[in-house]
């Protein structure tokens, strides 16, 4: 059978982080060294089959740019599901990824979905220095009851693997 469930999925975190990258990874399995910064929001969807169902993941990207901070909640306001990006090497950006879980407990659906995601991995298997430990993720995602994962768009590690465990956790029609 056919049956198709749609999940309306935010990306939020600092700019820069690899959310459009994360997307492009997910969408179109690319990605681009020198990716322009998102204005305002992107939107795209990508289908994928899980067993005999079939999700439609309808994502938007938003601008982590402050000056189109004022329009996150329109996007996140009714989302089943929520990327929260940071940098593993750009310790800013895990401090404003507590602040966008902190946001979406308060401000979002009370039983979204949400996946801590730790991106650019494959910049500390090369040698660079990791600014966000581990274990300091891993406690921020058990204390929120997050899904938690790092990830790579440049290599494409663990990317699809963050949406199939939304995919798992949502409640299929
Ligand atoms: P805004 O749209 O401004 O919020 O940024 P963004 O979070 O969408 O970041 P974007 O995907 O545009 O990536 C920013 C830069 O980081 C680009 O030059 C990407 O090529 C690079 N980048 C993204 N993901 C990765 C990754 O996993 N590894 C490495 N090495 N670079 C990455
Ligand atoms: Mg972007």
């Amino acid at each position: 059978n056919s049956a198709l469930t749609s999940i309306k999925l935010v990306l939020l975190g600092e700019a820069a982080v690899g959310k459009s990258s994360i997307v492009l990874r997910f969408v179109s399995n690319d990605f681009a060294e020198n990716k322009e910064p998102t204005i305002g929001a992107a939107f795209l969807t990508q289908r994928v089959n899980m067993g005999d169902h079939t999700i439609k993941f309808e994502i938007w990207d938003t601008a982590g740019q402050e000056r189109f901070a004022s329009l996150a909640p329109m996007y996140y306001r009714n989302a089943q599901a929520a990327l929260v990006v940071y940098d593993v090497t750009k310790p800013q950006s895990f401090i404003k990824a507590r602040h966008w879980v902190k946001e979406l407990r308060e401000q979002a659906s009370k039983d979204i979905i949400i996946a801590l995601v730790g991106n650019k991995l494959d910049m500390v298997e090369t040698g660079a220095e990791r600014k966000v430990a581990l274990e300091e993720a891993e406690n921020l995602a058990s204390q929120e009851g997050l899904l938690f994962f790092e990830t790579s768009a440049k290599t494409g590690s663990n990317v699809n693997e963050v949406f199939l465990a939304i995919g798992q956790k949502i409640p299929l029609k």
